[in-house]
């Protein structure tokens, strides 16, 4: 009996000495892999700069240049992501979101009878109108332009699904804001800017998702390259003109940056 005593305490203390030294391996297998990631990143940040990639290409074009030529019905349409939560009518209700009958020049978080964040009144304070610029980056990341903001929407990546956007919102107006004149000179410098960004995203559909259903033109490619995933290195090379999957195949590579 004193023996079986015995026991169950030198076990029980083989057990703590078990339990802790798991916990050291776990500890080590976690951190490792943390090692191998930095490196990483280190290369994705790097393409991004070289590719001259979002951050430039999330520079505001120059509107007069842009808004007299965008496609309002398009931009309509985009419209649509946001009508879950926005009324665009003259009069219309506040929802989830506060109405944005003329919110093209409103001062934000000013619209009656809507609670906003004190993100976005704090915004407000500092921020006179929301102009065409003030949109154009709040539309890209609402989240990360007003940090705190209650609108709880990813954003819109695509550069031209904002100016259409940008364009409709406008005429959702009694008075609308008056279109600058073109500036030539900011249009080159953002055409710069964006034409890196054309040249790997253009033909990219808006989604990945979109990309998996429909698949366009070369469904046999597409799907086993996504399949393969980081083995296949080789075959983001085929970046062709109208090759749907071609650009969102490269993106998942270290290929090409994030959209
Ligand atoms: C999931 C709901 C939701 C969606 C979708 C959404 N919004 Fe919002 N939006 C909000 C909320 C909530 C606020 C108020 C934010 C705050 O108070 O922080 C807001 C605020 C805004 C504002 C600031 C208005 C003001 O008076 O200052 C603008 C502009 C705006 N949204 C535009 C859009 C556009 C354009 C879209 C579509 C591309 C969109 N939102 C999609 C919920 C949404």
């Amino acid at each position: 009996m004193d023996d079986l005593g015995a026991n169950k305490i030198f076990g029980a203390v083989l057990a703590t000495a078990l339990v802790i030294l798991g916990l050291k391996q776990a500890a080590e297998m976690v951190y490792a892999p943390h090692k191998i990631e930095k490196p990483g990143y280190a290369i994705a940040v790097a393409e991004d700069t070289s590719g001259g990639g979002e951050a430039k290409a999330d520079t505001p074009p120059d509107w007069g240049t842009v808004l007299p030529k965008a496609d309002v019905a398009a931009g309509e349409q985009v419209s649509t992501k946001c009508a879950s939560c926005h009324t665009f009518t003259n009069g219309g209700a506040n929802g989830t979101g506060p109405n944005n009958w003329g919110v093209v020049g409103r001062q934000p978080g000013t619209h009656p009878g809507f609670a906003y964040s004190s993100a976005m009144q704090d915004f407000g304070k500092k921020t006179p109108a929301w102009d065409f610029d003030h949109l154009y980056m709040f539309l890209a990341n609402p989240q990360s332009y007003v940090a705190g903001t209650k609108m709880s929407f990813v954003g819109l990546k695509k550069p031209e699904d904002r100016i259409n956007l940008i364009a409709w919102l406008r005429q959702q107006s009694s008075s609308p804001v008056a279109i600058p004149a073109p500036n030539p000179k900011a249009e080159a410098a953002a055409a710069g800017a964006g034409a890196a960004q054309t040249a790997a995203g253009k033909p990219a559909p808006s989604d990945a998702a979109k990309v998996a259903e429909t698949g366009k033109g070369e469904p046999a490619k597409g799907a086993p390259v996504a399949a393969a995933g980081g083995s296949a290195t080789g075959t983001p090379g085929q970046t062709g003109s109208g090759a749907a999957a071609a650009p969102k195949t490269a993106s998942t590579s270290p290929g090409a940056p994030p959209k």
